[in-house]
């Protein structure tokens, strides 16, 4: 996720820029870039890595300019592509989070008037659009800019001859800082707090313009007022959003992820080209951990949705089986796209003559220059080690890629896109009953040992909760598909080992009930997952997790959702360090 600030008033804007730009480095950047207006022109550095000490860095004198840290998402992490971008003149500068969805066809219609653009991104055809409108009135032509994108911004402009900064914002947050004779707006809090706690709020469609000393917001063309609030937290706490640590921040994330990654791919069809499967009669998934399991259910939904065989391999595990691949598609996931043990099995995979897809969340990330094809998930950056909202943009892109592959015209699978469209109210839903999960979470925290059940794509659900809890609350959670649990792990069973079941309204709801009446009578407290319209479950077990209805393809979201609520909670009422667990890394970069 990409950082703003931008700054006016008197003191030096890059050092405030640049410090602003600092206290949002826990969001995760490639490159960065500050803009200052220096007697009538734009002065503008642009570096790769991290900002470091900003005593080094001194872009110009002046009191009004522009910075951004960017996690690349369209075009390769690179100086060029760094913000901010300017238009031909030189004289306006832009900074831009955000998708424009329609970049491709503003930069041919802006080429063909003899623009000429130096980066790859979409947000240059901005400040080249702006150079076109402007008339004297920076705020008129972001207006009628912004009246051409199409996508989600937020952005601010400055322009090389006037102390003025206008910003403009639709689906991505902007916050302004109101200070004593200065004006700093930013994406997040923690940029402002150094300089005051007093903000406001942008909503989607206002525009504001920044003076020295003053500000006004429009809205459709009126001028409106917004509340100033008064920001009560510290800078920390405002790093995590108010929430208490990072992967709690992320969950409630996943609804807005989930946006994100559908907006990518999905409009009035799904929009990706799987040429990359033409002619192929099987797939293999390679990755790692919770990679691993979006790959299960991956395999899950190619089978039934497209009738396609799967394998799943742990990557690790793969180097030593090396099957001929020539008719295959070899799809790696993996969040980092930089997991040693993936990577190496990739280029395996390419050897034995795979066709290789990566989906991967960071972009130009080691994976996306291995493989022939890649598919970005939108989860922007995870700082928690506990991957949360990274898997399910994963089973995201692994819905529409399975839908695609089936061949189903639009019409029959539009019930089902029908239903990925309202994923992130039914998340939402999932999120409503934190406080019940919480109470559970809480009778659960004191017990050693847990088992995780489901039977079809409740299994991988089973598996991904199990691995969530032993990972941040360090108990021992074994998952197992339920008809197994006859044929060795009932030996474990009893009143010291809660047991977690997915129930999936799918074929395997009786029998899965059946299951757990086997193991209520071996005296184990059960937790059923389950559709808020389940009257029968609550017969048989002790706890009830409700969470909104889907078909059960679409359970792994919802059930995922409330398992790491449920996995977040415990870990929280037994006192760890959630965030980073004990000897555990966000990047597994050797094998
Ligand atoms: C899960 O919470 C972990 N962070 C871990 O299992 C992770 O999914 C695994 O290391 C793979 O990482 P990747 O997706 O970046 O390849």
């Amino acid at each position: 996720m990409c950082g703003i600030a931008g700054y006016i008033g008197f003191r030096r804007a890059d050092e405030v820029i640049i410090s602003a730009l600092k206290r949002l480095e826990y969001r995760g950047y490639d490159s960065w870039g500050v803009a200052v207006r220096h007697e009538n022109e734009i002065r503008l550095i642009k570096r790769m890595g991290a900002i470091g000490d900003e005593k080094t860095y001194s872009v110009a004198e002046g009191n009004a300019g522009i910075g951004h840290t960017r996690w690349a998402t369209h075009g390769k992490p690179s100086e060029i592509n760094a913000h901010p971008h300017t238009d031909c003149s030189g004289k306006i500068a832009v900074v831009h989070n955000g998708i424009i969805s329609n970049f491709q066809s503003l930069k041919e219609e802006l080429e063909s008037r003899g623009h000429v653009f130096s980066s790859e991104t979409d947000t240059e055809v901005i400040a080249h659009l702006i150079e076109e409108f402007y008339k004297g009135d920076l705020r008129e032509a972001v207006e009628k800019t912004i009246g051409r994108l199409k996508g989600s911004y937020a952005l601010v402009v400055m322009h090389a001859e006037k102390d003025e900064l206008v910003a403009a914002r639709y689906k991505s947050p902007l916050v302004l800082g109101v200070g004593d004779d200065e004006l700093i707006i930013a994406s997040d809090v923690p940029a402002i707090l150094d300089y005051t706690s007093r903000v406001v709020y942008l909503e989607d469609g206002d525009l504001l313009v920044l003076m020295k000393g003053d500000f006004e917001i429009f809205s459709d063309g009126r001028k409106v007022n917004r509340k100033v609030e008064t920001i009560p937290w510290s800078i920390e706490d405002a790093e995590k959003g108010g929430y208490e640590h990072f992967m709690l921040k992320e969950i409630h994330e996943i609804p807005r992820v989930i946006e994100d990654t559908l907006f990518e791919y999905l409009s009035d069809d799904i929009e990706i080209d799987i040429s990359f499967a033409a002619g192929v009669s099987e797939v293999t998934f390679i990755a790692c951990g919770t990679s691993y399991h979006a790959s299960l259910i991956g395999k899950h939904l190619i089978e039934k949705l497209a009738g396609i065989p799967v394998r799943v391999e742990f990557a690790s595990e793969f180097i030593y089986h090396q099957p001929p691949m020539h008719r295959t598609l070899a799809i790696a996931i993996t969040q980092s796209g930089e997991t040693a043990d993936t990577l190496e099995a990739m280029r395996i995979a390419k050897k034995l003559g795979a066709r290789t897809l990566a989906i991967v969340n960071v972009l130009g990330s080691t994976a996306t220059r291995i493989a022939d094809h890649v598919l970005y998930t939108r989860a922007g950056p995870e700082i928690s080690v506990a991957a949360t909202k990274s898997f399910i943009a994963q089973l995201i892109v692994l819905y529409l890629v399975a839908l695609k592959l089936s061949g189903m015209t639009k019409s029959e699978m539009e019930g089902l896109l029908d239903e990925l469209r309202i994923m992130p109210e039914l998340v939402k839903g999932v999120l409503e009953h934190e406080d019940e999960i919480r109470a559970i979470a809480e009778k659960l925290s004191d017990y050693g040992n847990m088992m995780y059940i489901g039977r079809g794509i409740g299994v991988p659900i089973a598996m991904e909760g199990a691995l969530k809890m032993k990972e941040i609350s360090y108990i021992h959670a074994e998952a197992y598909p339920a008809g197994e649990l006859k044929h060795g792990p009932f030996a474990l069973l009893g009143e010291r080992t809660p047991v977690i079941a997915s129930l999936t309204p799918d074929e395997t709801y009786e029998i899965m009930l059946g299951n757990i009446k086997e193991v209520k009578a071996r005296e184990s407290i059960v937790v059923a997952v389950t559709g808020h319209d389940d009257a029968e479950v609550e017969k048989y077990v002790d706890h009830v997790i409700r969470v909104p209805r889907t078909d059960a393809l679409f359970t792994a979201v919802t059930h995922s959702v409330a398992l790491q609520l449920l996995a977040y909670h415990t870990a929280k009422a037994r006192g760890c360090e959630i965030d980073k667990p004990r000897n555990l890394a966000k990047s597994v970069t050797v094998e």
